[in-house]
This record gives structure tokens, sequence and C-alpha cells, in this order.
């Protein structure tokens, strides 16, 4: 007869979640605990481990962008897709490890729930003087016990113009007074404006504003907002400094124009991670991602990147169902 002996378990000499002072959070079947380091999320069939600084900035750009376009992936295991009113969470799902060996692991989600959760887990998990917004050099550090609170900063509004930044009752321009000052690595961008001469009657038709000084004064690092808009045509300019946190899976064809400085950008197959290509954008490169890569980019100096993006919601089916080619010239 075989017998079993239960052995004691071991107090384990680390402090809980609940011990270090922080919540721990449920989606579905997913659960995340943070401890001074890391977090740390549960799915059925397995565990996954994320630095607690870069889980934070990742989450700080899924809950501020709605989940943004197609997918969020925090690193090579864990992330979100977009369906645009729902969203699924994963664990592998793009990743050819996890799927060739059928250990990866997808719930879907109403939108605003999953946002609901991250939102409060962001404000839970975010101490006293840490911006995950801002560039590293620019913020304290998000390790060890809870302490305090940083709401002001991670509860930040991406900006969404619905025709222009500056125009009447559209988003404002950003100031001194309004508190952004010119950042300390844009000190040599002029902030003169133009000048409008509008026919009457085109007043508030004509317009136009000084976009480099504008981004000059932004207060976040890696947050592509949209500051025009015409119909699905959707220009999202915003400044980058240190790591884009996410890799970002592409469901449509997004172009980038460098406007200032220098980013280097891997890119990845968007199903399997393997490494495509390197692509180095310098001030005035313009280059258009595919509709099936993953991309995450390095700036070494604060720079500007004028992100355009293509509203049109039926365009991810389409390049799914390969009605049109990932990329959008052939030369
Ligand atoms: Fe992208």
């Amino acid at each position: 007869m075989a017998t079993t002996t239960t052995l004691p378990m071991t107090k384990t000499s680390l402090r809980s979640a609940t011990d270090l002072g922080y919540k721990t959070f449920t989606a579905g079947k997913f659960r995340f605990e943070r401890d001074e380091y890391f977090a740390h999320i549960h799915f059925p069939g397995g565990r996954h481990i994320i630095a607690v600084d870069a889980f934070l900035r990742s989450l700080m750009r899924d809950v501020a962008w709605g989940f943004f376009y197609g997918t969020v992936n925090f690193d090579n295991v864990f992330g979100t897709v977009n369906h645009y009113g729902t969203v699924e969470m994963f664990a592998g799902l793009f990743n050819k490890g996890y799927k060739d060996a059928n250990r990866h692991y997808v719930e879907k989600f109403q939108s605003t729930d999953l946002k609901a959760t991250f939102e409060a887990m962001l404000i839970d998990w975010t101490n006293e003087g840490f911006d995950p917004f801002a560039a590293p050099e620019e913020t304290g550090r998000p390790f060890g016990p809870k302490k305090g609170s940083n709401e002001k900063a991670v509860q930040r509004q991406r900006v969404v113009a619905q025709r222009m930044v500056g125009l009447k009752g559209d988003s404002p321009y950003r100031s001194d007074a309004s508190g952004y000052p010119v950042n300390r690595q844009f000190t040599d961008v002029p902030q003169d404006e133009p000048e409008i001469h509008a026919e009457p009657g085109f007043e508030t038709e004509v317009h136009a504003f000084n976009l480099y000084g504008y981004l000059s004064r932004s207060d976040v690092t890696w947050n592509p907002s949209v500051c025009s808009g015409v119909k699905d045509s959707l220009m999202c300019p915003t400044t980058e400094e240190y790591i884009l946190p996410i890799i970002h899976g592409n469901d449509r064809v997004e172009w980038f124009i460098q406007a200032t400085d220098e980013i280097v950008w891997d890119v990845d197959d968007k199903n399997t991670g393997a490494p495509m290509a390197k692509v180095t954008m310098r001030a005035g490169d313009v280059a258009a991602m595919p509709a099936n890569i993953r991309h995450r980019g390095y700036s070494p100096k604060r720079s500007m990147l004028l992100v355009w993006e293509n509203n049109d919601g039926r365009l991810p089916s389409m390049y799914a169902n390969q009605e049109l080619k990932p990329y959008p010239v052939e030369f």
C-alpha cells in the first residue's frame, strides 16, 4: 500500500502582497499580485512574472489608451487585444513556445470592466513619487512596500482633440501657466506661434499652431495623443524617451514620421515574436509599420514622433482576412 506523507507548508520568509500593503486583483480567472519588485500574474495552467516598474508603465498605457489599436504586449507573454467594445486578456497567445505546447490562456472581457480593474490596480500599486508615464530620469522608484500613492499622475487622460488642439472648445494649448513647462531636453525648441489670417467667415475653420512648441511641453512619454483629426485620419504626435514600455502589435498599418532626434525600433512577427527587422529612424525619416508586426522603440534622447493612425473600424478584419496586404505600398 502506498503511503503519502504531507509535508507541512514552509512559512515563506518573503512578505506577501497583503503584508506589503498591496491589494490582490482578479479578472476572470486571472489573478494579479505585486511584491516589492515584481507583478505576479496567475492564470489557469501557469504563472508569469514581470518587473513591477515595467508592468506599471505598460499598465498605464493600456489604461490611458483604452487598450489602443490591436495588441498591447506587456512583454512576450502577457497582454491585451482590443476588439473595440470587448477586450481579450492573454498569456502566451502571441508566443510560439506557449502556442506550440498549447499552454496559452485567453479570456474575453467587456472593455469597461477590465479597464476599471486595471485602473484600480494602477492606483493601488503605484507608490508616491513614481510616475509610470514619465521618463525614468524624471521620476522616482516604484519598488518596496506600499508607500502613499500618485493618483494625479495615473489618472491623466490621453489628449483627444476633436478637430485640432487650440480650436475653440477643443483640447487646450500647453503653457507655463497651465502647468506644462518646456521639458529639460527641449529647451532649444522655438516657442513662437504662427500668424493666422483667415478670410472673414472662416475664422473657426482656418487654424494653425506650433506643434513642436506644444510637444516640447509634454510631461509624458510614449503616449500618442490625437492632436488633429479629419474623419478617420488621426495625427497622434508623442514625445519619446527611454523604451516604449509595451510591444505594440498592429492591427492596421501605422505611419511614423520622426520629427526630431532618433528612435531605434525592434520589429518582430506579430504572432510568434520572431525578430524581423531593426529600423533606425532619424529626424525627417518616414516609415510605414505593417499590419502584421509588433514593434518596440528605443529613444536615447527625448524625441518627437508623429504617429499617423487610420481610425477606420473596418481595417482590422480586412487585414486579418488578407483583403489588404499588410503593407501600404509596393516599390
Ligand atoms: Fe504601433
